[in-house]
């Protein structure tokens, strides 16, 4: 059996997906319940980060440690060699997660007088994160057909004349599962750079490609106008270390990283955690044989999934993503309501499936399913859904 065929009980283990549903969904009695929400996948992490981990924690001593150029290279080499992307190790910041990140570049580069674009449906803490932080949110809602994402350029042009001070897109796109093309990156680019607009671009799903999908880093391809973009990748999604909590800001221009490291100064922000420097050289350097694997398995879990609403959910609709584990199930076609939507997934079926309004107001009608998951749960899942519509 292989490592992603086997069931591991993270019950109890302080999961935010398995041992906090209740709270979550508001719901009393969540033993029998099946959890494909959260963003975090059902497998064990890579051999090799685990052992790189395991020799820290075996060292015994976690005192301050910072993110050697061995990391750098590491990082840099990954981006190369899987992105074809030339970065240098100066251009690179470390955080405690890309959530974290956001939150900094909004915070350095916008005050409360300026607003912030996005794209809808879209990843909650875009607009959260900016909403705490009394940031005015412009939303330029995106062109949805047959079950693919673009941005209507004319309105996204009218959205960045709106005050607008910094863009944050979301590169593959989630929960919509594109990858966006090199045409529309370099609309993007040329109209950010015409309104003055800085561009930070959350890669976090960049690796999670699959079949011909190719992922463009939108600064690979950016020119001069690279020292606007900031993006943000990190080894947490791709090897399934989100609590391990790494992320890498990578910016060209020096004054921009000047201000990025006051901010983190200003903060009393201190380096990573050993077991994310760790983990994270440990991921970039061996883990690429793991995520080969692991896409195949994620493949073939989409292609069930879908094949199996086809035969027996007709009025459901899900496209397979251009990348991302998650699947944005367009359920309009049952003429039910989010509520009711929900409460038959809980109740009838017990699955726990995200609401898409969570996604923003186009969002509804839709429900994100998270399919990274040994292949006995992905079919356990399609059971219960076709349970919960009976
Ligand atoms: C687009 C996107 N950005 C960021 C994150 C979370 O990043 P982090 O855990 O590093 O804060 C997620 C997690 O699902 C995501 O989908």
């Amino acid at each position: 059996m292989s490592e992603f065929e086997k069931v591991i009980n993270r019950k109890d283990t302080r999961s935010i997906k398995w041992d906090f549903i209740g709270e979550t969904y508001g719901i009393e009695e969540t033993d029998d319940i099946l959890p494909m929400w959260i963003a975090d996948m059902d497998f064990r992490a890579p051999e090799v980060v685990i052992e790189a981990m395991r020799e820290q924690l075996d060292h015994g001593v976690f005192g301050y440690s910072y993110m050697c150029e061995a990391c750098k290279d590491a990082v840099r080499g990954w981006l190369k060699e899987r992105h074809a992307w030339q970065t240098e190790n100066e251009w690179m910041l470390f955080h405690h997660g890309v959530v974290p990140a956001i939150a900094s570049v909004i915070e350095t580069f916008t005050t409360s007088e300026d607003a912030i674009l996005v794209t809808p449906p879209v990843y909650p803490p875009f607009f959260q994160v900016a909403g705490h932080m009394e940031r005015e949110v412009v939303t330029c809602e995106m062109i949805e057909n047959d079950g693919v994402y673009s941005i209507d350029f004319e309105k996204f042009e009218k959205a960045l004349q709106q005050n607008v001070k910094l863009f944050v897109l979301c590169h593959p796109h989630n929960p919509g599962g594109i990858v966006w093309q090199r045409e529309e990156l370099e609309k993007i680019i040329e109209l950010c750079a015409k309104h003055g607009v800085l561009i930070l671009s959350d890669e976090i799903h960049a690796d999670l490609v699959f079949q011909n999908n190719k992922h463009i880093p939108i600064a690979s391809i950016a020119g001069d106008e690279e020292k606007h973009i900031i993006t943000c990748v990190a080894p947490t999604k791709t090897f399934n270390l989100a609590g391990v909590q790494a992320a890498i800001m990578i910016a060209s221009d020096e004054d921009i990283r000047e201000k990025l490291n006051r901010h983190a100064a200003a903060h009393g922000q201190m380096n990573l955690s050993p077991f994310a420097a760790a983990a994270l050289k440990a991921a970039y350097e061996e883990g690429g044989p793991w995520l080969d694997e692991l896409l195949t398995i994620v493949s073939n879990n989409m292609d069930y999934v879908i094949g199996q609403f086809k035969e027996h959910l007709p009025k459901i609709q899900v496209r397979k993503p251009d990348a991302t584990y998650l699947l944005w199930i367009d359920y309009r076609g049952t003429g039910l309501s989010e509520d009711e939507m929900m409460d038959n997934l809980l109740n009838k079926g017990r699955l726990a499936l995200e609401p898409g309004s969570k996604y923003g107001e186009a969002g509804i009608g839709f429900l994100r399913m998270n399919v990274a998951c040994p292949p006995t749960l992905v079919e356990d899942g399609v059971a219960r859904f076709i349970k919960a519509l009976a």
